[in-house]
């Protein structure tokens, strides 16, 4: 399966939600690439940041940030059971290209009620993609919900029928995916039962029961 985290808004969690599908998968024993389409590398530099400190390799990542990652991606594929991309800020030929590669498309969002979760240029690019693929399975998860959670857990259970849908399983604001970052480590290796890693853990499970 190829999951690409896209949504031009920066800061939304996807290089943190990218890092940690892909962790989780790569710690069940699964061939995990990682494709870093953001030209700023971030993934990349967790990568580094990791080695630095001395962590064990868990997946490769690479860096390809170029209009022609859906040419790429399926050789890329053949030789992972899922290959993981880290999406553009801006809505470019590189996120057309993204998108054109997924089976699965995760919009991450910060849900507050005072912007809209993605833009509708976005929203619209997602649409057009779904005329040409109806298959294409494209959520938004709810990233960074603040200590107001519960009213963010409301708000997902109101939009089930929301379109594009959004995931049941939500992420909390929680200063571990941030050491995370930091460190160069995931939630799960710093506490395995802590509640970022069980959140990342639902999210994963979650992802694997609608692409089955
Ligand atoms: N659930 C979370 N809790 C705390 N910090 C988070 C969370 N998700 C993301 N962050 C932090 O927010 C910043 C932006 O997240 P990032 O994943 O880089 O977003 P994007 O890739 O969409 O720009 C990073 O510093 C990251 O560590
Ligand atoms: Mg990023």
């Amino acid at each position: 399966m190829i999951v690409a985290l896209l949504n031009q808004k920066g800061g939304v969690g996807k290089t943190t939600l990218a890092l940690h599908l892909a962790g989780a998968w790569a710690r069940e024993g699964k061939r995990v690439t990682l494709i870093d389409a953001d030209p700023q590398g971030s993934a990349l530099d967790w990568s580094e940041q990791r080695a630095k400190e001395g962590v064990p390799r868990l997946f490769g990542v690479i860096g390809l940030a170029r209009d022609t990652l859906h040419r790429e991606a399926p050789e890329l594929a053949r030789d992972a059971r899922h290959v993981v991309i880290d999406g553009p800020p801006r809505i470019t030929g590189l996120m057309r290209s993204a998108l054109l590669a997924a089976d699965l498309v995760l919009i991450p969002a910060q849900p507050s009620p005072f912007d809209g979760w993605a833009s509708g240029e976005m929203l619209k690019l997602i649409v057009e993609a779904l005329i040409f693929r109806p298959q294409l399975v494209a959520p938004f998860v709810l990233d960074r919900c603040g200590a107001r959670t519960i009213i963010a857990r409301e708000t997902a259970e109101l939009l089930v029928d929301h379109d594009p849908p959004v995931l049941g399983s939500t992420i909390g604001q929680r200063v571990g995916f941030a050491d995370a970052a930091r460190s160069g480590r995931l939630v799960g290796e710093i506490d395995d039962d802590g509640p970022a890693a069980r959140e990342i853990a639902s999210l994963t499970a979650e992802i694997e029961r609608l692409m089955r």
